[in-house]
């Protein structure tokens, strides 16, 4: 029912599909209360194109009138809004009110009643200072009425949201999250965080975002419950979140706040809007402040939902092109306490944040603040480099002072380079994020990155030097250190290391030597760059020139394929699907019977039979913690096909 579409890290496009019709996610809920119709429906559909609505099942069940026109007319009725409508169960008048009038089944099968898309479950709001015993009952109760409504109901049209609870607890989040993903449902908010927001604990929404998707894994939708400012949208969905509901929009109207994805204004404080809204375009900010108070009411409320679909856009583009990240940073800094929770980020970047993470992206990162030196696509080759790396060539390793803007580094090394041919040495250089090898330098994102210095260097740098494997570093200094180096005819050239070293950063440790087993020749482009690998006569790999890492060619795959046993660099399809994948079509998520668990999205992979057959190259999209949930969708770009043999069994 929810398919991914694009993606980038815990942050996804997908078509989630009801039974009145498919909602692109991200994707914001405006709440409805049907006994105060703010914004005329007509509008909402026709000037807003609002997707998905979501209104109060108990407020209506407790409203004779509502009541029986729901049930009359069901909930598209009540509402005249024939897409997609959710429905709440009442858990958030519990949390205000303390108690609610009505039992989990009646709720549920009143909602199942009036036509709901997606019903909710009477879950128990846990709070933010429940004691550890109270969160962990509440969230044995949800588990429980989950379960039971997944017994009663999940044959019933519509879905069925299954919400996380679980307080601040991270442990008892991840145990939710894990409950509610193995019943199987199709749609999961995260609850109980309402009064966090208002207090505005940021870092704890964080935590609690990611330990419930580590319990829940890629499953979706995921839907933060009551999370209606702009100002947080682009960080929700960086951590996996793909809808949002909104009613702040009428709450800060009421009260005369406007909203704006840096934060909020009361309009009394406001001189010039900048807002290109259809309410503040046909209004001067005198016109705004001079309406009468439902009037005024009104117009704000347009205003603050026209901003959140706004928010949501540049959401969607940012993880179209690569930089929901860079978003993220500067939306943060519209408060002290948003930017704060950027701190729980890094210290998960060991978890499901790296994970999830491509192995590149099309497009440069840039440095917004301190904090972006901790972006999980830096920290992965930082860590590789200090953990995995081994020099390519015996001998000792030169170090280049260089000027970080002048890209690649090994260009502006030429002369240098020239002087120490004939001298068995390995390169490193010094770049915003640490020493990185030379033969490295084209690779995403040191040569795709706009950084300025950091002190961090020279720290890496000295972290660097313990490195078991390293011989000696030696400084250039012009050309007086040759005096100090012996010269060898085992020479590597610069090519012949990068293949080494970016095929095992890439590929996996050990590919490198492999890869370069035979004559090695380059095929370079008119500037002078590599552009093919060419070993024994075949062209084994090719140089994207965005990133700096391979693709892998077939005659390439075959050498990997035959040195390293399954499931290493595998994408393990069914016998029908590898039909159509030799022929070049694209891999679908239901014929994945497995893949190896450390390919990441944008990985170069092999697709092979159960009986690992090769079947053909392609490019990974999907990793292996999402085709184990999902079974529709792209889940590898097939590069090129094998020819199968006839005999297939
Ligand atoms: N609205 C805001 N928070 C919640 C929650 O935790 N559960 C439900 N059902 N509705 C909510
Ligand atoms: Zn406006």
């Amino acid at each position: 029912m929810f398919e991914i579409k694009k993606k980038d890290g815990l942050a996804r496009i997908g078509d989630f599909e009801t039974p009145s019709g498919t909602v692109e996610t991200p994707a914001i809920m405006p709440v409805i209360n049907p006994n105060l119709k703010l914004i005329p429906m007509e509008k909402l559909r026709n000037e807003f194109d609002i997707q998905i609505l979501i209104t109060n099942s108990y407020i209506i069940y407790r409203n004779e009138e509502l009541r029986k026109q729901a049930l009359e007319g069901g909930i598209h009725g009540l509402l005249d809004f024939q897409g997609p409508i959710m429905t709440d169960s009442g858990t958030f008048q519990a949390h205000v009110y303390g108690d609610v009038e009505v039992g989990p089944e009646e709720i549920l099968s009143f909602q199942k009643k009036i036509g709901s898309d997606i019903s909710t479950i009477l879950d128990e709001f846990t709070e933010p200072d429940d004691h550890r015993n109270v969160a962990n009952k509440k969230v044995e109760i949800t588990v429980e009425r989950a379960k039971k409504a997944k017994e009663m109901f999940s044959e019933e049209k519509g879905h069925i949201a299954y919400p996380i609870q679980g307080s601040v607890f991270t442990d008892l989040r991840k145990r939710c999250g894990k409950m509610m993903g193995e019943l199987n449902g199709d749609f999961y908010p995260i609850g109980g965080v309402v009064p966090l927001m208002e207090s505005y604990r940021f870092s704890d929404l964080t935590r609690i975002i990611l330990s419930s998707k580590q319990g829940l894994g890629p499953r979706g939708p995921v839907h933060l419950f009551g999370a209606g400012h702009p100002m947080i949208y682009s960080l929700a969905v960086l951590l996996g979140c793909d809808l949002f509901d909104s009613s702040s929009y009428a709450k800060y109207a009421k009260r005369g706040d406007v909203m704006f994805p840096e934060g909020t204004k009361n309009l009394s404080e406001i001189h010039h809007m900048g807002c290109e809204c259809p309410v503040c375009v046909s209004h001067t900010v005198q016109e705004l402040k001079g309406l009468d108070d439902k009037a005024k009411e009104r117009a704000l409320a347009q205003h603050n939902l026209w901003i959140s679909l706004r928010e949501i856009k540049k959401v969607k583009q940012a993880i179209i092109e690569g930089d929901l990240w860079e978003l993220v940073e500067r939306r943060v800094r519209g408060h002290p306490d948003l930017l704060e929770s950027l701190e729980v980020l890094k210290r998960n970047n060991h978890g499901i944040l790296s994970r999830f993470d491509p192995r590149s992206r099309r497009k440069a990162i840039f440095y917004i603040g301190r904090e972006s030196f901790h972006r999980p696509s830096i920290k992965r080759l930082q860590d590789w480099i200090r953990y995995d790396y081994s020099p390519p060539s015996k001998g000792p390793t030169i170090f280049f002072h260089v000027d970080e803007k002048k890209k690649p580094y090994h260009r502006h090394l030429k002369k240098e380079l020239s002087y120490l041919e004939e001298y068995a040495t390995n390169y490193l250089v010094s770049t915003p994020f640490g020493p990185v090898p030379l033969e490295m330098d084209e690779v995403y994102p040191v040569a795709q990155s706009i950084f300025p210095p950091s002190k961090k260097q020279e720290d890496l740098f000295e972290a660097y030097k313990e490195k078991e494997e390293i011989d000696e570093i030696i400084p250039w200094e012009g050309k007086e250190t040759l005096g100090s180096l012996s010269s060898s005819k085992a020479k590597l050239s610069l090519g012949e290391m990068m293949v080494k070293s970016v095929s095992d950063y890439q590929f996996f440790k050990g590919a490198g030597d492999i890869l370069s087993k035979g004559d090695m020749e380059f095929v370079k482009n008119r500037k002078g760059r590599i552009k093919n690998v060419i070993l024994d006569g075949e062209h084994i790999l090719s140089v994207r020139h965005y990133d700096g890492l391979f693709t892998l060619k077939k005659p390439g795959a075959r050498i990997l394929w035959e040195e390293f046993s399954t499931p290493e660099l595998r994408i393990i399809v069914t016998d029908d699907s590898a039909k159509f994948n030799s022929e070049g079509k694209n891999v679908f998520a239901k014929f994945v019977k497995d893949m190896d668990e450390r390919l990441m999205h944008r990985d170069e992979a092999i697709v092979v039979t159960q009986n690992d057959r090769l079947v053909a190259t392609a490019r990974v999209f999907l990793i292996r913690e999402e085709v184990e949930v999902f079974d529709k969708g792209l889940a590898a770009k097939t590069r090129e096909g094998f020819e199968l043999e006839q005999d297939m069994d």
